[in-house]
């Protein structure tokens, strides 16, 4: 990707550097900290998505943990990084943030204002981004911070003046501070805005004389007060915008405020939640108007609702699209992965449906309990209300299918396809072994096994005959001996 350059009176362009390379022990789990997911999507991914919202020019992550698989999931992904260009650094073995960054130099232009980000604080929203970034004006060190009344652990902003509400003078971590400097409630989040020439001037004075013995980061700060450049804290109070993932459960808080978010953005689009507590989106769900939604539903991928559809408690839909009108008993089972589901326009589906990749329901249509459709298409007013099979199935207007039939679509080695006409009325247990043509407006026999195409309007029965012995003697148990 070609490298815009900065002109005078323009504001620079910038690149971002987030950093990956950390073991996330307390994880306590095979998988590198930042691929844990946070509604459904690798934490890293959230933070490229925020650097996608900046229009960044260049991502460099640093890698070293877990590095081959990181760099595999990046590879992987075809979402937001296709705006910049993306590399990965190595950082092996990891001796502090400051070293991290290190890494980086060489893959950062002189004439960028560099944002620092770390791979496992997902949540950072864009907007804060750009004020610190505003902050930093091309020329400042801007630092995000926070106020905290819990600081412990966290790097401590020093301020000058009698007040010590004055310039930022430094950046303590928990672990060199003295007693009164951890009285100090103001913490370094992580994250700043830096211009990238200053950056390299002073990672390159780094040393890791300090309780850690790491090379920190947050040194850079002392060296721009010694260099007289501006040093700004840019103070945010949400926390949950720089709160990292280092443990299960802190996953878990950061998956319920994003979940949360996003129950708001949806109600406040007019959708009706039952509970915006009880609801998880993993991708995008876009509402019509009217659409309401009951508690505990999960929706992932891609998912559109249409206007007044009506979704029960406790289903799951995933890649699909529900028309206007249509209504999702409790307990459905909708998985669209690859060729997708269509739900038609006041169609009825459920309780307890399940529908799968290619199933195209017309307007109409009713799907009841335990009822499975796969790679099938059903055309207006058909209904499979009961305990029933379709699959590789094409299906006409107002067909009637009976409970419990199925169609027998695989020979053990190929799928075949059933296609039963407008109007067929199927009877109860019925198993129609494809390919076979079931002809308009016919009928077929409760309990019929139907192996060939049956003519259309005629009855088809395929069963053996009913058989009466009038005044059956039954069997009687024998006197004890
Ligand atoms: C750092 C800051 C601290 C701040 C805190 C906010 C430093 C020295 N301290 O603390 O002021 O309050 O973040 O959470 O920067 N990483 C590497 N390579 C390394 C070390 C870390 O890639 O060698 C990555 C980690 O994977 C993580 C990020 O850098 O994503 C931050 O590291 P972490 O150890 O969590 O930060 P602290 O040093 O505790
Ligand atoms: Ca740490």
């Amino acid at each position: 990707m070609d490298q815009k350059q900065s002109t005078p009176g323009q504001t620079p362009p910038i690149d971002v550097v987030i950093m990956a390379a950390g073991k996330g022990t307390r994880m306590k789990s095979r998988l590198p900290k930042v691929l844990h997911r946070i509604a459904g999507r690798p934490l890293l991914q959230h933070v490229m998505d925020t650097a996608a919202h900046l229009q960044a020019r260049k991502v460099v992550v640093i890698t070293g943990h877990g590095a081959t698989e990181v760099e595999a999931a990046i590879a992987l992904n075809t979402g937001a990084e296709a705006h910049f260009s993306i590399e990965c650094v190595r950082q092996d073995p990891q001796l502090g943030t400051g070293h991290a960054v290190q890494q980086a130099v060489p893959a950062l232009p002189d004439d960028g204002v560099v944002v620092v980000l770390s791979g496992d604080v997902p949540l950072t929203q864009a907007d804060t981004l750009f004020h610190l970034i505003a902050a930093c004006e091309g020329q400042n060190l801007a630092l995000l911070t926070l106020e905290l009344s819990e600081p412990t652990g966290y790097g401590r902003i020093v301020r000058a003046g009698p007040n010590a509400d004055g310039a930022v003078q430094a950046i303590v971590e928990h672990k060199d501070a003295s007693l009164a400097e951890r009285q100090i409630t103001e913490i370094y989040s992580g994250i700043m805005a830096v211009p990238a020439a200053q950056l390299k001037r002073w990672l390159a004075r780094l040393d890791n004389n300090n309780a850690q013995k790491e090379y920190y980061l947050t040194d850079i700060v002392k060296f721009a007060v010694a260099d007289g450049v501006k040093v700004v804290g840019y103070k945010i109070d949400d926390p949950v915008q720089v709160a990292g993932v280092n443990s299960p459960v802190q996953l878990a808080e950061l998956e319920r405020a994003f979940q949360l978010q996003q129950a708001h953005r949806l109600m406040e689009a007019g959708v009706r939640l039952a509970d915006p507590a009880r609801i998880d989106v993993r991708g995008d769900l876009l509402c019509a108007h009217d659409v309401s939604i009951d508690i505990n539903c999960i929706f992932s991928g891609q998912v559109s609702l249409g206007e007044g559809a009506s979704i029960g408690a406790h289903c799951c839909i995933a890649n699909a699209v529900i028309e206007a009108g249509a209504v999702i008993h409790p307990f459905t089972h909708i998985d669209g992965e690859g060729l997708g589901v269509t739900v038609g326009a006041g169609a009825l589906i459920g309780p307890f449906a399940r529908l799968r990749p290619g199933a195209q329901l017309g307007a109409e249509v009713h799907i009841g309990n335990f009822v499975e459709v796969k790679n099938s298409t059903l055309a207006k007013g058909a209904k499979a209300n009961h305990l029933a099979y379709l699959g590789d199935a094409t299906v006409g207007e107002r067909v009637n299918y009976g409970a419990g039939s199925i169609t027998a679509n695989y020979d053990g080695a190929n799928k075949h396809r059933t296609v039963i006409e407008a109007d067929v009325h199927v009877g109860s247990n019925c198993v129609l072994v494809a390919p076979l043509t079931l002809g308009a407006g016919g009928t077929v026999g409760g309990g019929s096994t139907i192996t060939k195409s049956t003519e259309p309007g005629a009855l088809s029965v395929a069963r053996g005959k009913q058989v009466s012995i009038a005044n059956w003697n039954r069997p009687v148990k024998k006197p004890k001996a």
